[in-house]
C-alpha cells in the first residue's frame, strides 16, 4: 500500500498492508490475529513482538519520517465523532474520536462556545495522535486540558482507559512514545495497562480522548507572539474566537502548510539546560532565545541555535531547512521527485552535529522515525 498521502513530509514508501480503524471494535479482532502471530513466531501471550511485526498506528501521518518501506500492517484510525458529554458550572468535559482532526474539534468548541483549546489552534494531524507526544503550541500543552482516553491493548484484546495522570506527559513525551519493558515478563492477562508505567508503545492504541474545558475561561496570553498581538490591535481582553484567528494567523505565517511543503512540524524538541549551561552560552550568545523553567532549569529556542549555524534555506537532495523557521524541515519536491526520509535524516544529522559542535548541545528529534 502507498504511504504518501498518509505522511505529512509527503515521503515515498509502502507498507505490508493497511487496515481502516472505524471503531473500537475493529481493533479487538486484530488483537487475536496479533497472539496468533506470536504463537507463530514462538513467543508466550505476555511477550513483546520484534518491533518489525508490531502494528504500525498512523493518525493524520503529520508526526513521522518513513525511512523506508514498512514491513508491518500499518493501523489507519478513523473513529468518528465529536460530542458534549456533560456541562456544569465548572465546565465542559468534551469527547472526540480517535480519527478526528485535532482542528476541527477546536474549531467545533469554538463555535459551540466552549473555549480553552484556542491556543491549539491549527495542529496538524489527529484527536488520537495528540496524547502521544502532548501535543501544545502558544502556552498550552494537552496535558493541560486532558480528562482521560479510551485504548485498546493490543496483547490482550481488551479496552481500558486512563487519566491524565496515567499518560505520564512531559514536553513532548507520554507513555505512548515508549517501549514496554522487554525480558521475561508476568503472563499476559496479569499486565495492567494502567500501570504498567512508561511503555505502552506498540501495544495500546488510542480509540477516544476526553477533554476537560474549565469555566470561567481564562485566556492564555503570555507567549511573545501573542503579546505582540494584542500591541498591535490594542486588544487587551480578546475573545475565544479572537486567539483562535491570532494562532491561526501566526501559525499560517510561521509554519509552512503541509499540502503545499511536505514537512512534520518542529524536527526536534526545544532542549533543557541547566543554568550554569544556560549563561554560558548566554556569555558567548547574548541573543540566544531562553525561557526559564519552573524547576530552575531553562528551555533554549532550538530553531534559535539552528538559524545561529546559518542551516535556513540548506539542503541535502531534496529535503531541506524551511527558510522562515529553522526547526522545520521540508520535503523540497514531490513523488519519486522528493525527499526521502534518508535524505531527511541525514540532514537532520549533520544540524545535530554542527550544533552541538558550536554549543555542546544534544538536540533530539521530535517526530517518530519509522
Ligand atoms: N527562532 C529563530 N530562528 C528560527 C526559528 C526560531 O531565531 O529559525 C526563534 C524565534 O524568533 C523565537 C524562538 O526561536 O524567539 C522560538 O520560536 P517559535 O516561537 O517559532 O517556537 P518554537 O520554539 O520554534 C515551539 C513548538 C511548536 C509550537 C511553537 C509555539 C517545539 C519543538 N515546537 O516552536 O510546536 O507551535 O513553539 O508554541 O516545542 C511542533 O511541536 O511540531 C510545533 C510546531
Amino acid at each position: 500500500v502507498p504511504l504518501q498521502s498518509y505522511n505529512t513530509f509527503g515521503i515515498v514508501a509502502k507498507a505490508r498492508a493497511l487496515v481502516r480503524i472505524r471503531q473500537a471494535q475493529d481493533l479487538l479482532s486484530l488483537a487475536g490475529i496479533i497472539q496468533e502471530q506470536k504463537q507463530q513466531a514462538g513467543l508466550a501471550p505476555g511477550k513483546r513482538l520484534a518491533p518489525d511485526l508490531e502494528p504500525l498506528v498512523l493518525g493524520g501521518g503529520s508526526n513521522i519520517v518513513l525511512t523506508g518501506d514498512v514491513p508491518r500492517l500499518v493501523l489507519k484510525m478513523e473513529i468518528p465523532g465529536l460530542r458534549l458529554m456533560e456541562e456544569n458550572e465548572a465546565g465542559w468535559l468534551v469527547e472526540a474520536g480517535a480519527g478526528e482532526r485535532w482542528h476541527d474539534l477546536v474549531r467545533w468548541t469554538i463555535e459551540q462556545d466552549m473555549p480553552g483549546l484556542e491556543n491549539m489552534a491549527l495542529i496538524p494531524g489527529t484527536v488520537g495522535a495528540a496524547p502521544v507526544q502532548n501535543i501544545g503550541a502558544y502556552g498550552v500543552e494537552l496535558q493541560d486540558r486532558l480528562h482521560s482516553l479510551d485504548a485498546v491493548d493490543l496483547w490482550t484484546g481488551r479496552p481500558f482507559s486512563l487519566t491524565a495522570a496515567q499518560c505520564a506527559f512531559g514536553y513532548r513525551d507520554s507513555v505512548f512514545k515508549h517501549r514496554p519493558a522487554g525480558g521475561p515478563g508476568p503472563q499476559e492477562g496479569d499486565i495492567d495497562p494502567a500501570t504498567a508505567g512508561l511503555g505502552l508503545s506498540g501495544r495500546a492504541v488510542i480509540t477516544r480522548v476526553r477533554l476537560w474545558l474549565p469555566k470561567p475561561w481564562q485566556p492564555v496570553l503570555d507567549y511573545l507572539d501573542l503579546q505582540r498581538r494584542m500591541e498591535q490591535t490594542g486588544i487587551q481582553r480578546p475573545s475565544p474566537r479572537q486567539v483562535f484567528d491570532w494562532v491561526v494567523d501566526i501559525r499560517r505565517h510561521k509554519l509552512p502548510d503541509p499540502a503545499v511543503l511536505g514537512n512534520a512540524g518542529s524536527f526536534f524538541k526545544n532542549p533543557t539546560v541547566t543554568p550554569e549551561q544556560c549563561q554560558d552560552i548566554i556569555a558567548r550568545e547574548p541573543r540566544i532565545v531562553h525561557y526559564p523553567m519552573a524547576d530552575g532549569s531553562f528551555k533554549l529556542a532550538a530553531g534559535w541555535l539552528i538559524d545561529a549555524c546559518g542551516w535556513k534555506g540548506k539542503m541535502v537532495g531534496h529535503a531541506g531547512v524551511y527558510e522562515k523557521q529553522a526547526l522545520v524541515l521540508v520535503n523540497l519536491g514531490q513523488g519519486e521527485q522528493g525527499a526521502t526520509g534518508g535524505e531527511v535524516m541525514t540532514l537532520a544529522k549533520a544540524i545535530q552535529t554542527s550544533v552541538y559542535e558550536r554549543y555542546g548541545i544534544r538536540l533530539e528529534p521530535e517526530p517518530v522515525v519509522v
